[in-house]
């Protein structure tokens, strides 16, 4: 087991992709806070892990609230007596046109995909500090935080951030022996923000299939394990390899 005795946090783990890197990790012998917005689903996948005998607990936390943030890392410690990995996932997309969306609609995005990371970071790095035992980071970016798109003007703006705060993220958590990273992935299961894979979703990259949550949680497995040790500061594309592909050529 690669993360025994470990303590995990995963943002929106209420579903999707969460769902998958918190059954993956606690596999590995984590213990997993299942952290959502969501109380039913939070709940569902921490009763999994449990019935497939892994450690969770679900914890009910909107990431835009930073009180929710603090009180929620102050409650996994309390829980776990512990803390060592934090895994940034939730995030939501506005899916707006930059002439379209409203103030209210952009801030919410950035808050949600960016901010939370950070504030989320910030008080997961503090506990990690305190306990003395290092830590890993993992934020989930997204291809939309390299490429334009003819819309989700908040969500790709906010994705840009995520993966140049990884970068800062990780200078500055590295003499605390916390190794920070983040994976950049493209097309995973459904899209951001919907609970059912749509395969008339166009596809377009070298495996010639859509992601599998899976595919993404194997990744933040080797991220969070001691197998990527000498690896910081850096962005792993989980995408197919689409972001090798010129637009027109492929
Ligand atoms: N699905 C994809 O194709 C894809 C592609 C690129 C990047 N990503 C990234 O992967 C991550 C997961 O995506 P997904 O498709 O599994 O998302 P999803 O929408 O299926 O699940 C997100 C989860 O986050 C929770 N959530 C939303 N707002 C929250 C809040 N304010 N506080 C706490 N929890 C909240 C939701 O309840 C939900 O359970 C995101 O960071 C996303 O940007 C996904």
């Amino acid at each position: 087991m690669k993360l025994a005795g470990q303590v995990a946090i995963v943002t929106g783990a209420g579903r999707n992709i969460g769902e998958e890197v918190s059954k993956l990790l606690a596999s590995e012998g984590a213990s997993i806070a299942v952290v959502d917005l969501d109380k039913a689903r939070a709940e569902k996948v921490a009763a999994d892990i449990v019935a497939s005998g892994g450690k969770a607990q679900a914890f009910v936390c909107d990431v835009a609230k930073e009180a929710d943030i603090e009180a929620a890392v102050k409650g996994v410690v309390a829980a776990f007596g512990r803390l060592d990995i934090l895994v940034n996932n939730a995030a939501i997309s506005d899916n707006k046109h930059m002439l379209e969306i409203t103030t209210e609609e952009w801030n919410r995005t950035i808050a949600i995909t960016l901010t939370a990371p950070f504030l989320f970071g910030k008080n997961a790095a503090k506990a990690m500090i305190e306990a003395g035992n290092g830590g890993k980071i993992v934020n989930v970016s997204s291809t939309s935080g390299y490429y334009g798109r003819n819309r989700a003007i908040g969500y790709t703006a906010a994705k840009g951030g995520v993966v140049n705060l990884t970068r800062s993220m990780a200078i500055q958590l590295a003499p605390h022996n916390i190794r920070v990273n983040s994976v950049v992935p493209n097309k995973i299961g459904s899209p951001v923000g919907k609970a059912d894979f749509d395969p008339t979703r166009p596809v377009v990259n070298l495996r010639k299939r859509p992601g599998l949550p899976i595919d993404l949680a194997r990744a933040i497995l080797f991220l969070v394990s001691d197998d990527s040790d000498f690896i910081a500061g850096t962005d792993l594309f989980v995408d197919g390899g689409c972001s090798a592909l010129m637009p027109g050529n492929e």
